[in-house]
């Protein structure tokens, strides 16, 4: 029976090779930022009102304009689509049926225009990775507004690729390069081998980055534009002026974890920003979320829209970076356990638990509503 997080997880785990597991779940060097986040966030307790007489709760919050029936979005993952063949349009429809953005990857499998075909009217963002080849980054973008995508994730976090060795020890490349341990990993997992990888297979070739040039998907072509879609290590302040300057919708810029950098993206016109770690992703020893959130939403929470991410794994938790301040909460590994675990139908089975323990959550706490949940963050002598 998969009724929580860690069931999703513990299915994933026996689905997925060892190394798409690891990639999805785990984090850099030591891995303290996982379990750091975890603590801070079991560490919040929340103080209950009782007797409120609330009948049913209303699970809707307001982003961007849009309503959202519950107070999370899919956040951008990169191969998405190798966790269940067409991943990237289950996550589409998926989101399209629960109410809630998906974000798409820069560096998803499946292209944007396809995306959008097989969900037309999903709440559809786009998160970028700033290539060096600006060109090309422009014509990226202009595919995305093509699609009808209002909302623009820029990604700050990554300048480099963070030191993952478990990517190395399990043999992970794109496209993924099937000898040796990897080949042993494909067998031992032949329920994903035979649908994902031989479904790619069937349709033209090893699964790659959907957006990347045509060429990407020529070894020799490859070598030679790698380092014109590589990500740009020299992305500052200024490519998001001229991003702000290019781009008409909403741009959220996403990994902040200073007020310092959330007011500057305030100031260069940005409407929202994303503190997040990358889920405890990419600097194993930055501040946790939960710390770095209530700062930078007292700082420019009146200006910008706040949104806040990393290592949830229950309803409770989106309540608790709610109760910091975040508008709503991106959501990265827990819809990726739903795809491995079930397909479109996990997805949705992921969602819709989380949107009942958010609704329990609240009801738990006498609410009716998810506003000012501040004031159900319990403080030192609050129960006296
Ligand atoms: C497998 C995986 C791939 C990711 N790829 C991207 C990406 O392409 N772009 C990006 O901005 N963030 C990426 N992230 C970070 C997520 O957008 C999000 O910040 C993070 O997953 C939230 O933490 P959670 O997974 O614990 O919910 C990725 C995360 C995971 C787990």
């Amino acid at each position: 029976m998969l009724l929580n997080f860690h069931d999703y997880r513990a299915a994933a785990k026996r689905r997925l090779p060892r190394f798409l597991f690891d990639y999805i779940d785990r984090g850099t060097e030591d891995e303290t930022g996982p379990r750091r986040h975890r603590s801070d966030l079991d560490a919040i307790s929340l103080l209950p009102e009782m007797l409120t007489g609330h009948d049913q709760r209303d699970l809707t919050t307001t982003v961007f304009g849009r309503t959202l029936a519950l107070p999370v979005a899919v956040a951008p993952t990169a191969l998405a689509g190798l966790v269940a063949y067409d991943g990237e349009l289950m996550l589409a429809r998926g989101v399209a049926h629960a109410g809630v953005p998906y974000c798409i990857s820069t560096q998803s499998v499946t292209t944007v225009e396809r995306i959008r075909e097989a969900a037309p009217n999903a709440n559809l963002w786009f998160q970028l990775y700033v290539w060096r080849n600006r060109d090309l980054t422009r014509g990226l973008l202009q595919r995305a507004a093509a699609c009808g995508i209002t909302t623009l994730v820029v990604t700050a976090d990554t300048p480099v690729l963070p030191n993952r060795e478990y990517n190395l020890r399990n043999g992970l490349t794109i496209p993924l390069k099937p000898g040796g341990r990897v080949a042993l990993d494909l067998l031992r997992h032949p329920g994903w081998t035979l649908s994902v990888l031989l479904g790619y297979l069937r349709q033209g070739g090893m699964p790659v980055y959907g957006h990347y040039p045509e060429a990407f998907r020529n070894s020799v072509a490859r070598a030679q534009l790698a380092s014109e879609v590589a990500i740009d290590h020299r992305l500052n302040w200024d490519d998001i002026a001229s991003l702000r300057r290019d781009w008409a919708g909403e741009l959220v810029v996403k990994g902040l974890l200073s007020v310092a950098d959330a007011r500057r993206a305030a100031d260069l016109g940005a409407e929202g920003v994303v503190v997040s770690t990358h889920g405890a992703r990419n600097l194993d020893s930055a501040i946790t979320t939960a710390r770095a959130l209530p700062p930078i939403v007292d700082a420019v929470g009146g200006r910008v829209t706040v949104l806040a991410d990393s290592c949830v794994q229950r309803g409770s938790d989106v309540v608790k970076y709610m109760g910091l301040g975040a508008r709503a909460v991106l959501l990265g590994r827990a819809p990726l356990w739903g795809l491995a675990a079930g397909g479109e139908p996990g997805l949705r089975g992921v969602l819709s638990m989380l949107g009942n323990e958010i609704d329990l959550t609240l009801a738990l706490l006498g609410r009716a509503r998810l506003e000012k949940l501040e004031t159900c963050i319990a403080r030192e002598g609050d129960a006296q």
